[in-house]
């Protein structure tokens, strides 16, 4: 049986796995499995978290950080802390009041939220009913044309910068229900765009490559909607380094390291060992994002140490959702910066800026290229 969100937070939820457990009694079985489910054998979700787990802070005695604060600037807009909200799709799957509440909350604790294409709200009615800074996440609309009706309809709407998911051809959610056999909930409304249908296939043809990918946007496409945009665009999903480069040549504003929470493509490496690949190349150009497997505030001083400007969270702010509404959301992100915060005073980090690969034990992951 599905439990009615809750209308206060319980006294027993202290950290975003709390909120996880909760969460199951809140949803019903379809939602869970799609909220929760990888790719394949599920390899790079469990290996996204295990990572961040694995790598070890060196403590910092007797340092004084009074007046210490967690306060970064992305794209000209200072943020109160580092913890922006992933684009999750319908989210009115989880809880009736959907992306309103998740925006609400996230502007509410002063961050940042990332609206999905595929969001169940309209994303003007999103943007009017919030105060905090919305990005919008774009999927590729099959064509230059649809995909560039969609940016101006966010560039209307307010959004403040775009974020192109370019890990996932068309739509992460198709290929992978196809492949697992997940399905999004019959109730799972897209209020933004229609599903794009796919080229009639012949016998022998692939459905892959005859079919997905002959929709899929190439990097000539991304130039493209980069020079008819005015926002800055931020491309998520770039794992390697060369395709870091590639994307600081066609002019991207930011990058996200991600693999999609595992969703995509299995066996891909944990987002966190991507990561210094990506900071590397980039050079400190472009700010550069990274999620996947963040569920502590630990993990957050890990990535700024690494050289992410921020993170992004997923899964946990929808466990939230699902178990509190807004109020769930919001309660969860001032527990992740609470967490930031105690690690950063205890590694001897007054703000975002302190933070540098010195809090890393380094020697474990040595021969792992970091
Ligand atoms: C996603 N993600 C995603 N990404 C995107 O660019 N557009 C989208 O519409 C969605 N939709 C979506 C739905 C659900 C149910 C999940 C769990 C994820 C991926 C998301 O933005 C993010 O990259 C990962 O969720 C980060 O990993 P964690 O925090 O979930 O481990
Ligand atoms: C997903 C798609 C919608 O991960 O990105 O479910």
């Amino acid at each position: 049986m599905v439990v009615a969100p809750l209308s206060a937070v319980p006294q027993d939820i202290v950290c975003a796995a709390d909120y996880e457990r909760h969460a199951l009694e809140h949803m019903d079985d379809a939602a869970w499995a799609y909220l929760q489910g990888g790719a394949a054998d599920e390899l790079t979700v469990t290996a996204n978290c295990d990572a961040w787990q694995e790598l070890q802070l060196w403590p910092r005695a007797l340092a004084d950080v009074r007046n210490g604060h967690t306060r970064c600037t992305l794209f000209g807009e200072t943020l109160a802390h580092p913890i922006i909200l992933a684009p999750v799709a319908t989210q009115k799957v989880f809880h009736e009041e959907g992306e309103l509440a998740s925006v609400l909350a996230a502007g509410v604790m002063g961050g940042a939220a990332v609206v999905s294409t595929q969001s169940s709200i309209a994303l003007e009615t999103i943007a009017e009913n919030t105060q905090g800074p919305l990005w919008f996440q774009l999927y590729w609309q099959g064509s230059r044309e649809a995909t560039l009706t969609l940016v101006k309809r966010a560039e209307m709407a307010g959004y403040r910068a775009l974020v192109f998911t370019v890990d996932a051809p068309v739509s992460g959610a198709r290929n992978r229900e196809q492949r697992a056999g997940f399905s999004v909930p019959a109730h799972a409304v897209q209020a933004n765009v229609s599903l794009i249908s796919l080229p009639t296939l012949l016998d022998n043809m692939s459905t892959v490559f005859d079919g997905l990918m002959a929709i899929a946007p190439v990097w000539d496409d991304i130039h493209w909607l980069i020079n008819q945009t005015s926002l800055p665009v931020l491309l998520k999903g770039i794992m390697h380094p060369n395709d870091a480069i590639k994307a600081l040549e066609i002019g991207a504003a930011g990058i996200v390291v991600s693999n999609h929470g595992g969703r995509v493509l299995d066996s891909t490496p944990a987002t966190l060992f991507a990561l210094s690949g990506v900071v590397t190349a980039v050079n400190g150009a472009i700010p550069v994002l990274v999620d996947g497997g963040i569920r502590r505030g630990t993990d957050i001083i890990k990535a700024r140490a690494l050289g992410a400007t921020a993170v992004m969270i997923g899964r946990p702010y929808i466990h939230a959702l699902a178990t509190a509404g807004a109020l769930g959301v919001a309660h969860l992100v001032r527990l992740l910066r609470e967490e930031l915060e105690i690690a950063m005073a205890l590694t001897g980090c007054k703000s975002l800026d302190d933070i540098n690969i010195s809090v890393l034990r380094k020697d474990l992951f040595f021969n792992r290229n970091l």
